[in-house]
């Protein structure tokens, strides 16, 4: 089946491109609105973004103050790597998002931003007002691991003098390097430690992205947890720093199988293939919730179909994305008749069958998108209490999960 473009691949090879020297091509990017809050906000800063039947243009050049504030709409990804890469700009803007975004914490990006020396107007949540400028090195450790802190300082250190060391406890998304040394830059990586030397130039390069594994997720929950199906998802993003939930799923017992797995532009890709096989429950530690950190929905609702108790440790970040997923996937499960609960920053689920009724989505995407697919495979149907926000990273969700077999009614 066809998912679209990845979303953290979609939002760096936009600001790449328009930090880069020439005409960067891209093709399969994600069309969501949290990308096209991407593309609006690098056209505010000056740059020429244009799509044609084929693919995306950016034509990258140096960034003006924006004439009103950036508005990032639900999309932390655009706030906090636009941010980043503003800060090395003779510029001033403020960034915004909608009332989700604005209460999200920024100080982990704004604090290393002032110590390399951006001037920020502001507190821990948006609006906040960068202004930009010569910046300097920075050694970072980053508490906790997140891909969108270190990849802002990255992107921040293009134009800063000296070196960038940036230490986390464990290895988020490693996108931004890689994509860097697409655009001609050298960055270093040992483990959880990334060093680069500041101030290097990108040039403009073509980028295809693959499918994004954030959203194949549901698919392959669906073939998991509904008897007798099977899924197959071609030409899907593999880095095995976001392949957590496959993996977590084979421990389940699900039988999964990869192929034709080659590498494009440094990363990963191949076809993923899920077949229904009874689930068992696992426990997961807090050293593995990075590789999954946006799948954990997905887990949830697998373990609310595998026998036994499910523990997943370490989800405490997970109370800062769209919403707080943590309670967002207690009540949810236990709406539907699921045993859960939290205990500290862990989930516990007692699995097997799921009984379905109303969730409430918090206007969060992967919360709807994973109580949705648990409606397949429940009792009785699941009703969201809304869907629109889906778009925000897979538009087309609805479509997609018909193509396999899903029924699904759009109320109003
Ligand atoms: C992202 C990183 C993750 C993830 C988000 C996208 C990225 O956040 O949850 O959806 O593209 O860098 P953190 O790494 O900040 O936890």
């Amino acid at each position: 089946m066809a998912i679209p473009g990845d979303k953290s691949l979609s939002h760096r090879a936009l600001i790449m491109g328009a930090l880069a020297t020439g005409e960067t091509r891209i093709k399969g990017l994600l069309e969501s609105d949290d990308v096209m809050a991407t593309v609006a906000a690098i056209r505010a800063f000056g740059i020429d973004v244009e799509r044609d039947k084929n693919a995306w243009t950016v034509r990258g050049g140096e960034w003006q103050s924006p004439d009103k504030p950036i508005n990032c709409a639900n999309s932390g990804t655009s706030a906090r790597l636009l941010m980043g890469a503003a800060a090395g700009f003779d510029l001033t803007a403020t960034f915004t998002g909608d009332d989700s975004l604005r209460r999200r914490p920024m100080r982990r990006i704004t604090e290393p931003l002032e110590r390399m020396g951006a001037r920020i107007k502001g507190g821990d949540q948006l609006p906040i007002t960068i202004r930009g400028g010569k910046l300097t090195g920075i050694h970072s450790v980053n508490q906790p691991a997140s891909a969108q802190v270190k990849s802002a300082i990255l992107l921040a250190g293009l134009h800063a003098s000296g070196e960038i060391v940036i230490e986390e406890p464990v290895p988020s998304r490693d996108h931004t390097e890689v994509m860097l040394r697409q655009f001609g830059c050298e960055v270093g990586v040992d483990g959880a430690k990334v060093a680069m030397r500041g101030g290097q130039r990108l040039t403009a390069t073509e980028i295809s992205i693959p499918a994004d594994p954030s959203s194949a997720a549901f698919a392959w929950l669906a073939a998991a947890i509904v008897p007798g199906s099977e899924v197959t998802v071609r030409d899907v993003l593999l880095n095995r720093l976001r392949s957590g939930f496959i993996v977590a799923l084979q421990r389940m017992g699900g039988d999964i199988a990869l192929d034709n797995v080659r590498g494009q532009h440094g990363e990963t890709i191949g076809d993923v293939r899920v077949r229904h096989t009874p689930l068992f429950a696992a426990d997961f530690t807090a050293d593995e919730i990075p590789s999954m950190i946006d799948e954990i929905p997905a887990l949830a609702v697998a373990a609310a179909f595998a026998r036994g108790e499910t523990r997943i440790e370490g989800l405490d970040e997970l109370r800062y994305k769209e919403s707080d997923r943590l309670a967002g996937l207690a009540g949810g499960l236990t709406a539907c008749g699921i045993e859960a609960r939290v205990e500290g920053d862990s989930l516990l689920i007692r699995g097997g069958s799921a009984d379905g009724g109303e969730v409430e989505t918090h206007n969060d995407h992967r919360l709807a998108m994973a109580f949705a697919t648990l409606g397949l495979a429940a009792e009785r149907p699941v009703t969201l209490d809304g869907a629109g926000m889906i778009a925000t990273s897979f538009p087309g969700f609805v479509p997609a999960m018909r193509s396999i077999g899903a029924e699904i009614d759009e109320l109003e």
